[in-house]
């Protein structure tokens, strides 16, 4: 029996798997915090997306973000999928897996001039642009290396993604890209500069996306921007419509990757647009569900009865915190919790916290379940932004990572030694 969202994770008797591998037996033995992958997830997710693109030109470009570890990036880059990249960081890292440039795109909206002579040097096949003084800067960087820089701009579409407001990026005033009305001049602007080579266009509205019609909506909006440029004579060889594409967390129905692209292919043949390469940049939607996170229960702390002193919760603590899963504390996130163990037992209702000194350190509140210390738990749904977004908060090492396919797992990164937290740092006199 596979459990919502994550069709790899799944019952065998009282035994939780990940594809065919016991998720205790990997705790025990690579210990907790671990996280844990699911290479066939991986693999199915990004088939989704170029099943429906089979035949179109096109470039599914994975936002690595969501999860940048090494072993993660090979998966895709063997399964042929490009890379959208946001900093000089993430562009070492898919250089070391082997990814040519011509399949990475860079976006964000603080590219230092370092990064870009970088990106420019390893032949990037696009760099989407979110400001006006980002393209001049671009365009001396390039010209100073006596090349063209590919450029696209990030057009923010003034759409509503329907998201949480910290992950809702196409609206008037988020950060991101150069508002729409101000696109044709700063098109203009980049095809008279020598140094730069105008090839797309690009928008991205936010993540967890869960409804088509956003990206119908947004889309339309390039579109119309697309043709203004035609007509000026500045033709565009892609369009990029960015990622976004929510999972499923608990009970959330976003539209299945098939559906979504099938529905944009149809929207740009409908206004004629057919022939221009379609890039998409899905992060969470290709790894999202293909890992979870191992932690085992340190104590249980219940609470007092009501009426008498003493704290009003069960406390559940666990081993993983805030540092190693961020989400919940950043975005009161919710991530489903499942003992890899089932216990025959009553069930009470927990909130699961970790060990950082802070309040916000959470991983899940008011939870059903039956649980003894010792126990390892599964926290669902945390292949993206889990491990990319921890830090070394409390002087806490990052976990280990395993990835799985069927019955073999592979340990893709050791646990962080605590010593090399402070190897860098300095006494003074
Ligand atoms: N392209 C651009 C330009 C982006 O900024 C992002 C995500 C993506 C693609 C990929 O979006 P996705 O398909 O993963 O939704 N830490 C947050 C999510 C932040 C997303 C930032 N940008 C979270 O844990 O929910």
């Amino acid at each position: 029996m596979t459990l919502p969202g994550a069709p790899f994770v799944g019952w065998r008797g009282d035994a939780l798997h990940l594809e065919d591998c016991d998720l205790q037996a990997l705790a025990r033995e690579h210990g907790t915090p671990l996280y844990a992958y699911s290479r066939s997830a991986m693999r199915s997710a990004l088939a989704a997306y170029e099943q429906a693109l089979a035949g179109r030109p096109h470039l599914v470009c994975y936002a690595m973000k969501a999860n940048s570890s090494l072993a993660v990036l090979q998966t895709f880059a063997q399964a042929g999928a490009g890379f959208d990249i946001v900093s000089g960081g993430e562009l070492a890292r898919v250089l070391a897996v082997g990814v040519e440039g011509s399949r990475i795109v860079f976006s964000g909206v603080g590219k230092t001039r370092a990064e870009m002579r970088r990106a420019l040097q390893a032949g990037v096949r696009c760099f989407n642009i979110e400001s006006e003084p980002e393209l001049r800067v671009l365009a001396e960087v390039a010209r100073d290396l006596g090349v063209r820089a590919p450029v696209s701009l990030r057009v923010n579409p003034d759409v509503d993604a329907g998201t949480h407001p910290y992950i809702s990026t196409g609206l008037r005033d988020n950060k991101f890209g150069i508002a729409h009305e101000r696109a044709l001049a700063v098109y203009r602007e980049a095809a008279s500069l020598p140094s730069l080579q105008v090839v797309g266009i690009d928008c991205h509205i936010g993540s967890q996306i869960t409804e088509t019609s956003p990206y119908l909506d947004a889309l339309d909006r390039v579109l119309d921007l697309v043709e203004a440029l035609a007509r000026d004579g500045i033709a565009l060889q892609h369009l990029d419509v960015g990622g976004g594409l929510g999972i499923t967390y608990r009970d959330e129905q976003p539209p299945a990757a098939g559906d979504l692209v099938r529905q944009v292919l149809q929207r740009l043949d409908a206004r004629g647009h057919g022939a221009l390469e379609l890039l998409l940049e899905p992060g969470r939607s290709l790894v999202g569900n293909a890992g979870v996170l191992l932690t085992e229960v340190l104590y249980l702390k219940p609470g007092a009865e009501a009426g008498t002193a003493g704290q009003g919760k069960n406390f559940c603590i666990v081993d993983a915190a805030m540092n190693d899963l961020m989400r919940p504390a950043m975005y009161e996130a919710w991530m489903g919790i499942v003992p890899c163990r089932r216990r025959h037992e009553p069930a009470a209702t927990w909130d699961v916290v970790g060990p950082v000194c802070e309040s916000g350190d959470w991983l899940g509140r008011d939870r059903e379940l039956a649980v003894q210390p010792g126990d390892v738990l599964a926290v669902l749904s945390a292949g993206a932004y889990g491990m990319t977004m921890a830090s070394n908060y409390n002087t806490r090492g990052r976990a280990a990572e395993v990835m799985v396919e069927g019955d073999r797992q592979w340990l893709i990164r050791e646990r962080e030694d605590v010593k090399s937290l402070f190897a860098g740092e300095r006494l003074i006199d």
